[in-house]
C-alpha cells in the first residue's frame, strides 16, 4: 500500500460508528522517513477538528517534553491506535480499535521505524503487552519484529498534578533520545 493509498482509505473509511461523527479522519502527521514514531490512544476535540493529532492540551504538554529533550516534531511521526474521535473522549471500544488497527499497521509498515514510543496505557496494551502496568512498566523497552518498543505515560495524564510522574516521564523521554542516538551508531562516548 501506498500513502496515497492509505490516506484515501482511511479518510473515506466507514467501518466503525466513529465515521458518523467524526470532524475529520486524524491519520498522521510528521516526517515519514522517520526512526521514530509516538503513537496515542485516540483524537481528542481539537485533532478532530484541525484532523492533526495531540494538538490540544495533551499535545501542547508533549510538545513541551519534545522541546525539553531535543526532539523536533517534523523530525518524527505522531499517529494514534484510533483514527477517529470517540464521543466524550471515552476510552476506545476493542471493536474500534479491531477497527482501525491495520491503518496503523500499514503506517508502521510505510515508516519502518526502528523505535516506537506508546503513548500512555491503551497505546502500551494495544501495541506492547496486553496487561501492561504503566506506573510499573513506563519506560521499559522491549524488541517485537526488530523495532525497539516502550511505553510512556500519556500527556494528559501529567496535565493534573503530578510532580512525581512529570520527573518520570522527562527522565524516559531522555532515554528514549538516548536510544535513538545509540540505534544510530552514535554513543555518547564515541
Ligand atoms: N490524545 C491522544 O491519545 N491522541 C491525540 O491525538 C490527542 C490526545
Amino acid at each position: 500500500m501506498t500513502w496515497e493509498e492509505l490516506e484515501a482509505a482511511a479518510m473515506n473509511c466507514q467501518k466503525c460508528p466513529l465515521a458518523k461523527t467524526r470532524t475529520n479522519c486524524v491519520l498522521g502527521c510528521g516526517n515519514r522517513n522517520t526512526d521514530l514514531m509516538f503513537i496515542g490512544e485516540a483524537p481528542g476535540e481539537s485533532e478532530d477538528l484541525q484532523g492533526i493529532p495531540f494538538v490540544g492540551r495533551a499535545g501542547k504538554l508533549l510538545d513541551k517534553y519534545f522541546e525539553a529533550v531535543g526532539i523536533e516534531r517534523d523530525d518524527i511521526y505522531i499517529a494514534n491506535i484510533l483514527k477517529c474521535r470517540p464521543p466524550q473522549n471515552r476510552d476506545p471500544a476493542p471493536a474500534e480499535e479491531e477497527a482501525c488497527i491495520d491503518y496503523l499497521r500499514a503506517q508502521v509498515k510505510l515508516i519502518q521505524p526502528n523505535i516506537i514510543v506508546c503513548l500512555g496505557r491503551i497505546s502500551g496494551q494495544r501495541l506492547m503487552k496486553p496487561d501492561l502496568r504503566i506506573t510499573k512498566e513506563h519506560g521499559i523497552w522491549v524488541k517485537k519484529a526488530g523495532v525497539m518498543m516502550t511505553t510512556v505515560y500519556h500527556p494528559s495524564y501529567l496535565l493534573r498534578p503530578n510532580p512525581q510522574a512529570r520527573e518520570q516521564m522527562l527522565t524516559d523521554m531522555k532515554e528514549i533520545v538516548r536510544m535513538r542516538e545509540e540505534l544510530r551508531g552514535g554513543g555518547s562516548n564515541g
